[in-house]
């Protein structure tokens, strides 16, 4: 079986992944970790965001692989774990340009659909492109302050500088942030975290 939890930037995706598949006992997948590492080696070896055919080469020569667990996800460059460098500032503002690369986005995908199954798998499209025949489908929204007043707690910057950069994400990926037709649409506002977990379980078919 597959769930998929897909929405906006800072909607609470990863944690609430997370939680969901420790309820099933199984693991997630976070594709978004995949778009930021191919952003961090792009960025480090000084390649051009948008030059599709360099990002490519780094990301065939860097042994790039997606660790997933239920606690967290990890990423691995050959022997070098990327995960500490994956939510940076720099990277968060890199990441789109990478992402919306087809040759790139392709990669990934094929990196998610060769991961043993089941698993929970959290991003943009695992619910319209990656994973159309999943077995649940949830979509995780809220209003860009919500999500800014979230994330404050885990960037340096104050909250209206947060907000402005999670506006211009969302619309650079927007081509790739609408819900699947049959997705159940969760605005994660008014919830806290367990809340909308539990929202989801009981969603769940049996
Ligand atoms: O989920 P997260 O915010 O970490 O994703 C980082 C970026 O990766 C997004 O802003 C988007 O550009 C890209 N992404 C994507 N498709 C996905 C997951 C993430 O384009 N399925």
């Amino acid at each position: 079986m597959i769930v998929t939890i897909d929405g906006v930037a800072a909607s609470g995706k990863s944690s609430v992944s997370s939680g969901v598949a420790r309820a099933l006992g199984v693991p997630y997948v976070s594709s978004g970790l995949l778009y930021r590492a191919a952003a961090l080696l792009a960025l480090e070896a000084g390649a051009a965001l948008e030059d599709e055919a360099a990002v490519l080469v780094l990301l065939e020569g860097s042994g790039l692989r997606l660790e997933p667990l239920a606690e967290g996800n990890r990423v691995w460059a050959g022997g070098r774990e990327l995960t500490p460098d994956l939510h940076s500032t720099r990277v968060d503002k890199g990441v789109s340009a990478v992402a919306s690369l087809p040759g790139v986005r392709a990669w990934v995908d094929a990196q998610l659909r060769a991961l043993p199954q089941p698993f929970v798998a959290e991003g943009r499209d695992m619910g319209t492109n990656v994973f159309p025949h999943a077995q649940a489908k949830f979509y995780l929204t809220a209003s860009p302050r919500v999500r800014a007043e979230r994330r404050a707690r885990e960037r340096p910057e104050d909250i209206p500088a947060i907000e402005a950069a999670l506006t211009k994400r969302d619309e650079a990926d927007r081509r790739q942030i609408s819900p699947a037709v049959d997705a159940l649409v969760i605005d994660t506002g008014p919830l806290d975290l367990q809340g909308v977990i539990e929202v989801i379980l009981s969603a769940l078919p049996e």
